[in-house]
């Protein structure tokens, strides 16, 4: 199914096994199809992106970049860059309501520090120069929960091994689950990687969400087999 970013049929054909569900359906709302056809190009990466682009290059004056992947609605990628100002931040998100509702935030909130990036995060993550993006966020990432289908699974162990080439030595990645089997996969592929230092000392810091967590749309819903955990990591 062609994204917002790609319809070439032999740039699809090469794609790793997708991760995500649906990428449209549901009818826009007049403004939400008006951000897409007037805003979304301002804010977007051009695709595709070049090769070793140092996003930190996106943002003037930005001292650090931030990624959220899969950011849904787009609540926690507007809240965090509404008060990390100086901050830079790339969503990645290929559900077009949720680029529509992240552009809507961009709008009320008059931030000039987001990009988007409407397609999947991977392609972003082998195409970043090393050692660039600050901190990564992966917060309630589509749960497969099926035996068939967690080869979907983001977190897979190149998904890890890409995501810690991007990050900066002292850099942090976030992930947080309510799905138990993901949750044990997940911390084990993180540390099987090599890299990651999870940074709990006590079941409050995994089992409570961390000071800095913006609540997410999809963590209301209340979908999965067990209490959310929140997995904070360090790069070493
Ligand atoms: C279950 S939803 C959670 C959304 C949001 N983080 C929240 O907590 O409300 C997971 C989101 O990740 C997105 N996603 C899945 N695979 C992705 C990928 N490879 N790159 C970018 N986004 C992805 C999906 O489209 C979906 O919107």
């Amino acid at each position: 199914m062609p994204t917002m970013a790609s319809s070439d049929p032999d740039a699809l054909r090469d794609r790793p096994i997708r991760t995500f569900g649906r990428t449209g359906g549901r009818a826009l709302s007049p403004r939400q199809q008006n951000l897409l056809d007037t805003q979304l190009d301002r804010w977007r990466l051009p695709a595709p992106v070049a090769d070793g682009l140092d996003p930190r290059t996106l943002f003037s004056g930005a001292r650090a970049v931030w990624l959220e992947i899969g950011f849904g609605g787009g609540e926690h990628l507007v809240s965090q860059a509404a008060v990390h100002r100086e901050t830079g931040f790339i969503g990645c998100e290929p559900f077009v309501e949720g680029v529509a509702k992240a552009l809507a935030g961009i709008e009320d909130n008059n931030l000039t520090n987001v990009r988007l990036w409407p397609d999947d995060a991977r392609l972003l993550l082998d195409a970043f120069a090393p050692a660039s993006i600050e901190r990564a966020f992966i917060l309630f990432p589509d749960p497969w929960p099926k035996r068939r289908q967690q080869k979907r699974r983001l977190v897979q162990p190149d998904f890890a091994a890409a995501l810690r080439r991007v990050l900066v030595p002292g850099g942090q990645a976030r992930f947080a689950t309510d799905v138990a089997s993901y949750a044990d996969e997940a911390l084990l592929t993180f540390l099987g990687q090599g890299g990651f230092e999870w940074t709990a000392e006590a079941a409050d810091d995994w089992r409570r969400p961390p000071s800095d967590h913006v609540t997410t749309r999809y963590e209301t819903k209340k979908l999965g087999d067990c209490a959310p955990v929140w997995y904070d990591f360090r790069c070493i």
